[in-house]
């Protein structure tokens, strides 16, 4: 072997590493937005993700998801979100504490050509948060295509640690999202299949991170999909914050679980790797069973990527900075939850109908309806949410409005790191449960409701999902909503008694009543009737929807015989 033929091998190993394999892009993060007035474009692009035919895509101000929106807590925002996708959609700030009117739900359309402007004052704890279309029925299609973007929020109570916070060298915020591509690269509006996980819209990429501690702000972004983060030396990491601030303390794990929705920012040390890689991978196999991405129960809808480990991205370590943070903070804030005396407790039940179906959802039995507001609630209260789970899947179950708190998993104390402030939660399968609390403390509407839903976006497009309206503390005016004007009785139906009267004050005649089951089957529909006999329900919990001249409401009956 020459001298020469020797030199070239060693420049082609040393381009090897230093230029990404082939296929391997190098992961962008996005360009930040901050100030008192951000400028939002929806809009329709092509990107090349995968070798070959561009993919037809939806970005905010380019092609692919959008920039990150950097606030500060107290800071006054307007946003011009303009809307040039030929279609109706609505833009909504996941996680942020705001009223009805400014949280870009499906009450707020933005109509093609036309501009949305909420403008609100940033009341929440420094953490990471979202922003992604919200249409009801469309939320999928616009989601998976790329729409979505961060929002990342700043406090003195955080700025004033010892943590990573350069954004793009030391704090990086990274998307995850399971998707559908086709053969001809396209992405298929279908979250049952998906073969592909994108990293900040990259496949398979390369992001260089400095030999330090940095602060990944991990989003699941997904449609469908949950993630099983691991590093593939098993690198032990903290995380410092969940969906809506910062925990106690850094919790440490080799894995962390997400959901659709949530986020989780963690701490990495990566001293004296320099020259280094790490892959940050996915364990599927390590999922629990029912959770989408991992292991379905009988026979459930199968991805191929599903219960299988495989790399979602390289980190390819570089030289420390200077200024790099080099120890870990011992402590971060302190969470405290709202009492629970005096709360009252709500409950949810997640069911499938049939019983197996694993795309068939409802809530309380019921289907998302736009004009129905399912039960009212008043500013000032503190509400304890039962959520169970009969079906045989995970799903993660967000509130809009209002940041909570696990107060318990399946009867148990919440890990760690489901201590801190949450907007969404996963309900494990087959009868898991959890409970949370939350106060609604600033904003009262009596026309414009939140939404809670499943983050699963063709459940939630399919219905699994329902609304709430927060009226003024009682001592203000009567709430203009169906529920105030009606009432039903007896709510408990004990044997001998025969039937429920519905009365309605006059101008909210009851046009047509709607019995359903715990699971969502119908139990009667019926025209112009103000009294159902016990013999139309069945034993246990029944959902009676009332639909009047002004509007629809529905009541819980339970039937104990
Ligand atoms: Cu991230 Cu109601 O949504
Ligand atoms: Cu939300
Ligand atoms: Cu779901």
């Amino acid at each position: 072997m020459t001298n020469l033929y020797l030199h070239k091998i060693l420049i082609i190993i040393l381009m090897i590493t230093v230029t990404p394999t082939i296929g391997q892009t190098f992961i962008q993060i996005p360009v930040t937005l901050s100030g008192n007035t951000i400028e939002l474009t929806l809009q329709h692009g092509s990107k090349s993700i995968i070798p070959g035919i561009e993919t037809q895509t939806i970005g905010y101000n380019g092609a692919f998801l959008g920039p990150t929106i950097l606030l500060q807590q107290g800071q006054q925002v307007t946003f011009n979100v303009h809307n040039q996708l030929g279609d109706t959609t609505t833009t909504h700030w996941h996680g942020l504490h705001v009223a009805p009117t400014n949280d870009g739900s499906p009450h707020n359309p933005i109509l093609a050509g036309e501009t949305w402007s909420p403008s609100f004052t940033i009341m929440d704890k420094a953490a990471t948060y979202w922003y992604h279309p919200h249409l009801h029925g469309k939320t999928l299609d616009q989601v998976v295509k790329g729409a979505s973007g961060f929002i990342i929020v700043r406090d003195p109570e955080e700025a004033a640690l010892n943590l990573p916070r350069t954004y793009a060298v030391d704090d990086v915020p990274l998307v995850f999202q399971w998707k559908t591509f086709d053969a001809n690269n396209q992405i298929v509006e279908n979250d049952e299949a998906d073969n592909t996980v994108l990293v900040n819209g990259s496949l398979n990429g390369l992001l260089e991170l400095p030999a330090q501690i940095v602060r990944l702000r991990l989003l699941n972004g997904s449609s469908h999909r949950y993630f099983d983060f691991g590093f593939s030396d098993n690198h032990l990491f903290k995380q410092i914050a969940s969906d809506g601030g910062l925990l106690d303390a850094p919790v440490s794990m080799t894995r962390l679980i997400l959901g659709p929705g949530e986020r989780a920012e963690i701490l990495v040390d990566l001293s004296g790797l320099q020259g280094n890689m790490v892959k940050l991978r996915q364990f599927g196999t390590q999922l629990p069973s029912g959770y989408p991405g991992g292991s379905m129960m009988m026979g459930g809808m199968m991805g191929p990527k599903d219960n299988t480990d495989f790399d979602l991205m390289t980190i390819q370590v570089t030289a420390q900075t200077v200024n790099a943070v080099t120890t870990f903070p011992t402590t971060l804030t302190t969470n405290v939850a709202w009492p629970q005396t005096g709360a009252m407790t709500r409950n949810f039940g997640l069911s499938a109908q049939p019983m197996m179906s694993m795309t068939n959802f409802f809530i309380n039995g019921l289907k998302f309806d736009m004009e129905t507001v399912n039960f009212t609630t008043e500013q000032g209260k503190t509400e304890i949410w039962n959520i169970t789970n009969q079906t045989m899947m995970a799903h993660p179950f967000h509130v809009h409005g209002n940041s909570f708190y696990v107060l318990s998993v399946n009867g148990s104390t919440p890990p760690s790191n489901l201590r801190g402030r949450k907007d969404v939660v996963t309900i494990p399968p087959m009868n898991g449960s959890v409970k949370i609390i939350m106060r609604f403390e600033d904003f009262s509407d009596t026309e414009m409701p939140y939404m809670y839903h499943c983050h699963i976006l063709s459940h939630e497009d399919t219905g699994m999902m329902g609304q709430f309206v927060v009226g003024p503390s009682s001592t203000g005016t009567v709430a203009p909503i169906a529920q105030n004007h009606l009432s039903v009785f007896p709510t408990l139906l004990t044997t001998g008694m025969d039937n429920i009267r519905i009365t309605a004050e006059s101008g909210w005649e009851v046009q047509k009543i709607e019995v359903y089951d715990q699971v969502g089957r119908m139990l009667l529909s019926a025209l112009n009737i103000t009294e159902i006999g016990s013999d139309k329900l069945v034993s246990g919990v029944n959902f009676i929807k009332v639909f009047t001249t002004k509007g629809t409401a529905v009541f819980t009956v339970i039937k104990t015989n």
